[in-house]
Order: C-alpha cells, then sequence, then structure tokens
C-alpha cells in the first residue's frame, strides 16, 4: 500500500464545486490499485481574506511544504482585485516551490465537439508548457506618483538564462517522451521585445542542439495565436513565456471543447517540494454555485498528480474513464452541451472507473 499526503485548497467559485469530485475519484481510484490519500483541507482563498486580510496565513508555506503534492481548485472573487488574491495565494505557491514547469494538455477527445471545422482525421493532441516562476509574471516594478495624473507604472519582465534553459529542456525531454510528432514549438516575440525574448531564441537554439531526434519550429506569439485556430493538428509541444503560455493555453483549451476539459500541472520537476495540480480555469463567478461547473478538468489534473507520484497505472485509469465518458456523451454539462450536474458527471467518471 502506498500512502500519500495531499494538501487540498478548495479557493473560490466553482474551485469548492470541482475539489470534491477530484476527491472522490482519487478515493475510487486509490482502493483499485492500492493508493491511500490522507487529504488535509486548508480553507485559504477570499472568504479567509475577509475574515483575515491576508489569502493565506503567515506560514503557509511551510505548512504546505512537507506534502507530496497539492490540489487546488480555483483562486478569484468578484469583490476582491485579482492582483491581491491572486498575488495572496496561487502564484507565490508557484514561486516557493520553483514550480517552473506548468504543462497544459490539451486534447480533442472522441465525442467531443472542437469549435473548430478540421479535417477529416485531424487529431488536437499538444501540451502548453509554460514557464512558471519569471518572465512577465516576476512582480518587479512599482508605482510612482500614485494616484496623480503624472502616474507611473512600471513592470519589468524578468528573463534569466537558467530559468529558459530549464523550461526549454523539460518542454524537449517531454516531447521525447510523448508518442506523437516529437515536435517542439518555441513562442515568443522577439521582433518588438528585444532582450529578454531574444536571449530566449538564443538559448532555446542551443538546447535544441542536445535533442537533434526533435525537431523545432519559433513562431512569434500573435502567428502562434492564428495558428493554434489554423493549423492546431500540427503542434506536439508548446513552450512559452508564463503570460504567452497563460494565453495560449486558454486558447488550446477551448479549440478541444471548453475550459472545463484543461488541466494542469505545476511541477518542480527536481522533486524538491511539492508540486500543485489545478484546472487552467479560474473561479467562473458566472456559474459558480449552480452545480453546473464541469469537474473534468479537476478530475484530469488529479490524473496528472497521480502520473507525477509515479502512480502511471493509476494515473491512465482515469483518462481512460474521462474519455469513456466523454465518448458515450450521455454525462455532459452545460459548457460541453449537455444537461448534466457536476455530481452527474462525476458519478459517470466513477462508474466508468
Ligand atoms: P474563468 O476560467 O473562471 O471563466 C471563463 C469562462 O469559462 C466563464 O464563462 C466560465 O463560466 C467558463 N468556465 C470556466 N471553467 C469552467 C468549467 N469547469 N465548467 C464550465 N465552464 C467553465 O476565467 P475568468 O472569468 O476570466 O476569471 C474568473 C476569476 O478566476 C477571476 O478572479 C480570475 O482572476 C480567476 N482565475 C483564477 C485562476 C486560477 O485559480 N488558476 C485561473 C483563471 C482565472
Ligand atoms: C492561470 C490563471 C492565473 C495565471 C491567474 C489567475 C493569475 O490565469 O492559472 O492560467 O495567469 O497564471
Ligand atoms: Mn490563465
Amino acid at each position: 500500500m502506498q500512502s500519500f499526503h495531499i494538501a487540498v485548497i478548495a479557493g473560490d467559485g466553482v474551485g469548492v464545486e470541482v475539489i470534491p469530485p477530484a476527491k472522490r475519484v482519487l478515493e475510487k481510484i486509490g482502493t483499485l490499485h492500492q493508493i491511500q490519500f490522507a487529504f488535509e483541507d486548508f480553507d485559504w482563498g477570499s472568504d479567509y481574506y475577509v475574515r483575515h486580510g491576508l489569502m493565506m496565513p503567515a506560514g503557509a508555506i511551510e505548512l504546505l511544504r512537507p506534502f507530496d503534492a497539492i490540489l487546488l481548485g480555483a483562486v478569484g472573487h468578484p469583490a476582491i482585485p485579482d492582483h491581491i488574491t491572486l498575488n495572496g495565494l496561487l502564484l507565490p505557491i508557484r514561486r516557493a516551490f520553483d514550480q517552473y514547469a506548468n504543462a497544459r494538455p490539451a486534447r480533442l477527445y472522441p465525442g467531443v465537439e472542437s469549435p473548430l471545422a478540421l479535417r477529416k482525421g485531424e487529431q488536437i493532441d499538444l501540451v502548453v508548457v509554460r514557464e512558471n516562476t519569471e518572465g512577465e509574471y516576476a512582480q518587479v516594478g512599482g508605482f510612482v506618483y500614485q494616484d496623480q495624473p503624472e502616474e507611473v507604472a512600471i513592470q519589468t519582465a524578468v528573463f534569466t538564462r537558467r530559468g529558459i534553459e530549464r523550461i526549454v529542456r523539460f518542454a524537449f525531454e517531454l516531447a521525447r517522451r510523448r508518442k506523437s510528432k516529437k515536435r517542439v514549438t518555441s513562442i515568443t516575440k522577439s521582433n518588438a521585445q528585444g532582450f529578454g525574448m531574444v536571449l530566449w531564441d538564443r538559448t532555446f537554439a542551443t538546447v535544441a542542439e542536445e535533442f537533434p531526434e526533435i525537431s523545432t519550429e519559433s513562431l512569434l506569439v500573435d502567428a502562434a495565436a492564428m495558428n493554434f485556430i489554423r493549423r492546431p493538428e500540427s503542434f506536439d509541444v508548446v513552450v512559452g513565456s508564463n503570460l504567452f503560455g497563460d494565453i495560449l493555453s486558454d486558447i488550446s483549451a477551448i479549440i478541444v471543447g471548453s475550459m472545463g476539459l484543461a488541466p494542469s500541472a505545476n511541477i518542480d520537476p527536481l522533486r524538491r517540494y511539492p508540486s500543485m495540480f489545478e484546472p487552467v480555469h479560474g473561479s467562473a463567478p458566472d456559474i459558480a454555485g449552480k452545480s453546473m461547473v464541469n469537474p473534468l478538468a479537476t478530475i484530469l489534473s488529479a490524473g496528472m498528480m497521480l502520473d507525477h507520484l509515479q502512480c502511471t497505472e493509476a494515473a491512465q485509469r482515469v483518462e481512460r474513464a474521462v474519455a469513456a465518458v466523454l465518448a458515450e456523451g450521455r454525462a455532459r454539462t452545460p459548457d460541453l452541451g449537455g444537461k448534466s450536474s457536476t455530481g452527474e458527471v462525476t458519478d459517470a467518471v466513477l462508474g466508468k472507473i
């Protein structure tokens, strides 16, 4: 019997609705694969902020450190500015645990309709690998003459050779493991951003030399956004900076059917710290509390957690169960054109497991 300590932060909005399904799936999988999960729930987030003036307590990072992994729902509340909630919880965890690789797979499952008109036989099966600790999200900057007419805001992107090298290498190693095209596409905007993005392009070219069996492509982010729509089937592993990876992974989510299907893994590949698993989507206040949120993105994220914990068969079983539910098409939340509730979709997945 294997056993794992999992820290659970459901967070805000639909976060509290998608976490129980993921836990139920993990518990069921655990009984079949002799894995025991000890979940510890942390009530951090926007309600906690209203009570305590902080999104999470001062010692939160130390509390999380000993866990094997973190499962997170979503963060963000319409009544509190997003830069406070996200810089108070999600982003500091990614940085504190050096979760520098954010893997966001997007696969068009059989039975799910893409909003794109694909040619017959074409598949979408790509992974956006997002640099997750620096770049445009480095939080370096400030305001001068705040609230005055002459106010100045400075926001500095930070690109380091080490930071770029390690994320690019992660992307190539992932491409090597994947069955598909063995191709890595690098995304920058080095025609306009002449320093950080130029360092990225140069570093990409250098690391690529270590992987002669992997084909490469470099795209400017505007052209990449267009090509995600025009030729999504051509992509395999796509590596980009923090901001570009964020934006492209919303596109990759919707072209395979829904934000409600997009999982993600914030990984410390060196396994020094707990990695964190969460859906790509946010707290979706427009549908929160209505039992209509699609739980599959979070269930697939839990599957990615199993994979990271080296429970490979259990991880595959989760993905197979989700694929079977989607292929059958009976249990579907409204984002996929169905009428089922969050609970009904969860029950369907448990049934397939
Ligand atoms: P969002 O991802 O929450 O929602 C975008 C749209 O997709 C909405 O129409 C929503 O209803 C729909 N949607 C998202 N997930 C869905 C699901 N599982 N099932 C069905 N429909 C789903 O993005 P937003 O509206 O821009 O952001 C809302 C809040 O969440 C903001 O406060 C934002 O900062 C925050 N946010 C947090 C995270 C995170 O915690 N990782 C990610 C993105 C946004
Ligand atoms: C995501 C989210 C976050 C990000 C926000 C909420 C800060 O959009 O995980 O994709 O940009 O990283
Ligand atoms: Mn995002």
